[in-house]
């Protein structure tokens, strides 16, 4: 069972067995500390305070571990402070009090600091920010078209799986309970209107929970579409698609690197699952589901894609496949991905390639430029490239560039400069910015 309150002052989702963490909360704020929320999620325990001066500061408490430092040892716990460099009195003051209330409450935390639970104080937030202090295993990305804006929450319901890509870009979370993510779909629905639900992972099939999961989020009116991105294998082995019923506002977003053997081994870090991933697509198509494939483009299937292009399934006249090229995204907490990388001079003529072949085929492709940070910048397709720009970032939300991409001094006077994602800092640092051009006003129009 799990507790939920939402009103104009705060959102809480509290399974029955963390019931404390209320209880910390309401006798910190009786003691005068300016809770703004209070996070427990993958192993601690972080309360965000109001700091001096109107910064806030967070407490971090942490089952200790030998060798790594903190503010105080307190039991089991390791308690610091993150978010300021030196903390002034009045800050001190609150972190003493901190201290002083978790040895008093003392065997009524638990030690592991297990699960997931949130209360979430400062509500006028903006409802995404919200969003992810209840659930951290979720990110939000948006984008901006001629259809309007579109949000997607990605919501990380396990981080095990059952491949090995050298490249993957998924950050790792504790597992959350089958209840918390069913009540993150409803926040969601409520939260963030309109929005797509993706289960992502990790493997999203791996968790017993995952049709409950799916059916939940189907249930939300208030989320556009939900979106299944898997690797397929589990619908070729042991979960029949047919259990979920087909619905234009359900989808599946299959990653299908390769369609050669040795290729697919490579790009999965397994060995003869290429059979089972295209017989699990095949009974999504069957089943008669929507399906996208995606492929990551990177120095292991360049190469490939265009014969990869006449291979794919093309799924039947009434639920065409969709074909999806992603450029690879170099996450800081996985270099291996920076080892698959291949420049764009190369990247781009062999995607437009497979494109053209699949397209003859009638696939429907979608334009590299269609993901948020998976895509290239628009500079480095032909300027006769039709661009979609359904997919791009929004102009006025990601202005500031994430610290792992890189942009050309030049690109500021680029008119897709707002939009544009850049490259991976890796990227920029193996090959240098000089592919990167501002293009001419009005000619990515
Ligand atoms: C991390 S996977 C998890 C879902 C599932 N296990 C799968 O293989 O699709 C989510 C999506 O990210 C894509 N992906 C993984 N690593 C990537 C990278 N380095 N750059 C771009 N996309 C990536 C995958 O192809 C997949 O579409």
């Amino acid at each position: 069972m799990i507790y939920t309150a939402s009103s104009s002052r705060v959102r809480a989702i509290v399974p029955s067995d963390q019931r404390w963490l209320e209880m910390l909360d309401a006798v910190m704020r009786r003691m005068g500390i300016p809770v703004r929320d209070c996070i427990l999620g993958d192993d601690r325990l972080v309360v965000t305070v109001h700091g001096q001066g109107g910064l806030p500061f967070s407490l971090v408490l942490e089952p200790s571990k030998r060798g790594q430092p903190a503010f105080r040892e307190i039991g089991p716990f390791a308690l610091s402070y993150h978010g300021k460099q030196q903390l002034d009195q009045p800050d001190m003051k609150v972190l003493l009090l901190f201290e002083k209330i978790v040895r008093r409450l003392g065997d009524r935390i638990p030690r592991k600091l297990k699960g997931f639970a949130a209360l979430v104080h400062d509500i006028k937030d903006d409802p995404e920010l919200v969003l992810r202090k209840l659930f951290p295993f979720v990110t939000v990305e948006r984008s901006a078209g001629p259809l309007g804006d579109s949000v997607e929450v990605l919501v990380r319901t396990t981080s095990r799986c059952n491949q090995a890509c050298p490249f993957c870009s998924a950050p790792t979370h504790s597992q959350p309970a089958e209840d918390i993510v069913l009540a993150c779909a409803r926040q969601a629905a409520e939260l963030l209107p309109g929005a797509t639900f993706s289960l992502t992972g990790g493997e999203p099939t791996l968790k017993d929970s995952f049709q409950a999961e799916v059916r939940e989020a189907l249930a939300q009116p208030g989320l556009r579409e939900v979106q299944v991105q898997t690797n397929a294998l589990a619908f070729g082995t042991r979960i029949d698609p047919r259990n979920l019923e087909p619905a234009d506002r359900l989808s599946f977003f299959v990653s299908l690197h390769a369609t050669d053997p040795a290729t697919y081994d490579a790009c999965t870090g397994t060995t003869g699952m290429l059979q089972h991933a295209r017989a699990g697509i095949d009974e999504l198509l069957q089943a008669g589901h929507r399906v996208t494939l995606n492929t990551v483009a990177c120095s292991l299937n360049v190469d490939h894609l265009e014969t990869m292009a006449g291979a794919i399934p093309a799924g039947t006249g009434g639920r065409p496949v969709e074909w999806h090229l992603s450029a690879l995204i170099c996450p800081h907490d996985n270099p291996a991905a920076e080892g698959v990388l291949v420049r764009y001079s190369r990247l781009v003529p062999a995607v437009l390639r497979a494109t053209e072949v699949a397209t003859e085929r009638g696939i429907r492709t979608s334009s590299l430029l269609s993901s948020t940070h998976a895509a290239v910048p628009p500079c480095v397709l032909p300027q006769t490239h039709e661009v979609d720009r359904r997919w791009l970032l929004d102009e006025n939300r990601e202005v500031e560039l994430p610290p792992d991409r890189m942009k050309a001094e030049g690109c500021r006077g680029c008119p897709e400069n707002k939009r544009c994602p850049g490259v991976p800092a890796a990227y920029g640092r193996r090959y240098g910015l000089d592919e990167l051009k501002p293009l001419v006003r009005g000619s990515g129009e």
